[in-house]
């Protein structure tokens, strides 16, 4: 092929036409990965079932206290399969044996809905990895939930069975309400969720308009307020629920600012190597300095945190240099950091290329071995923030200290 030589003509569009022609192959196979982790029977995502003995531990009773109800007519008749054993129970027949047992883990109306963002400015650390599997340990534990995909990448919200840039559009996202409060209010961009007790606020590339509008807005105004406009976008649902997750992007943006400004609590994923150590210690600087400010040209104080905690991501317990950070880590921070850890697992790797959680997989995608490997550190990591959760709550003060 001729080189093009300047002001000679040449076709122009042939670079976009590629580029239209790899996006429109790469949509194809999209859909077929979509189409993977749908349930071949209904076409949607499915939600998680349990057996009577796991459906007992997670509603706080025993089998035989499950079945009694089912016999004496206070639970609904459960249908069998063909070997006559009980259809596994999915989340919402969980939710209603706790409220016939009196077990609904449910906050007080007086307590403080726990708004927790997954922070830190580094991609790729595990951000919506563990926000995705946070909001639904609290969904399947009963919380009443709501994850917030804030960043226009949207890999959480592809998690939920979405193509961001073509199942949903702008006003689908915060920035449609950013853009239009008054019209469409916060609860019309909260989903339901294939998880019961978990609705979404989805993402899509538009959110990155919010970047400049917020910034356009301060430049116009010259007011602070605007940094509010995820915590009150959040004030007007966030009585609904427990739990609220913020899936935050991962750059020094407005929006990373607006999410800081909406959490309550913070989870800090870092990984323990030398670059993702640094660069988080430079996001705590930053974030702080920035909120700081925020203060002070607001003119007023932001209240605490009710819990910062590092989580150590993407852990390679064979790699010495892992081992060593982690050591320090531990050191350093006590108790600010979780006693879990998030190892680097190939069953989270498999999973989310199925678009699905570990908590999703009917099966082990490796072998059984790591599969429940993986689950264990995922309930411990996802339980110790549950406990800080519960910590926060007045009303259930006391507990946990035994
Ligand atoms: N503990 C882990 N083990 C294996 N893969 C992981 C783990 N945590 C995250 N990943 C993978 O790394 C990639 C980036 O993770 P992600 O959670 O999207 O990061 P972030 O939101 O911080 O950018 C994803 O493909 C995810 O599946
Ligand atoms: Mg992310």
């Amino acid at each position: 092929m001729a080189t093009p030589i300047l002001g000679e003509e040449f076709d122009r569009s042939s670079a976009t036409d590629d580029l239209r022609s790899l996006h429109r192959k790469s949509l194809a196979i999209l859909k077929r990965l979509q189409s993977h982790a749908l349930d071949p029977e209904t076409g949607e995502k499915a939600g998680p079932t349990f057996p009577i003995s796991k459906a007992a531990e997670l509603v706080d009773r025993t089998a035989s206290a499950i079945r009694e109800a089912e016999r004496d007519g206070r639970l609904p008749e459960r249908g069998r399969t063909a070997s006559g054993h009980r259809l596994p129970y999915g989340l919402r027949e969980l939710d209603n044996m706790r409220k016939v047992f009196g077990t609904l883990p449910w906050r007080d109306e007086d307590d403080m809905p726990a708004i927790i963002s997954v922070s830190n400015f580094k991609g790729g650390v595990g951000k919506s990895t563990i926000a995705v599997h946070l909001a639904q340990h609290f969904a399947i534990k009963g919380y009443r939930t709501l994850l917030v995909d804030c960043d226009s990448q949207a890999s959480s919200t592809m998690m939920f069975g979405y193509r961001p840039d073509i199942d949903l559009g702008e006003n689908d996202t915060l920035y449609g309400h950013f853009h239009d409060p008054e019209l469409l209010g916060v609860r019309s961009i909260v989903r339901n969720t294939h998880f019961h007790g978990l609705n979404l606020i989805p993402s899509n590339l538009k959110l990155y308009n919010l970047e400049y509008e917020i910034a356009a807005h301060l430049a116009q105004t010259r007011s602070f307020d605007i940094i509010d406009v995820i915590s009150q976008a959040i004030s007007e649902v966030d009585q609904d629920y427990d739990v609220v997750i913020l899936d935050p992007p991962p750059a020094l943006g407005m929006v990373s600012m607006a999410v800081l400004q909406a959490a309550n609590a913070m989870v800090i994923p870092m990984p323990p190597s030398v670059i993702d150590f640094s660069s988080t210690v430079t996001f705590m600087d930053m974030a702080r300095t920035t909120m700081e400010q925020l203060e002070l040209l607001g003119g007023r104080a932001r209240p605490a945190y009710n819990f910062v905690r590092i989580v150590a991501s993407r852990v390679d317990e064979n790699k010495s240099m892992h081992k060593e950070l982690l050591a320090m880590m531990r050191d350093v921070f006590g108790g600010s950091m979780l006693n879990s850890i998030m190892p680097t697992s190939a069953e989270i790797d498999n999973a989310s290329s199925r678009l699905k959680t570990v908590f999703e997989l009917e099966r082990p995608v490796t072998s059984r071995d790591v599969h429940m490997r993986c689950l264990r550190y995922l309930n411990a990591v996802c339980e110790e923030i549950e406990a800080d959760v519960v910590a926060s709550w007045k009303s259930r003060a006391g507990e946990g200290d035994a």
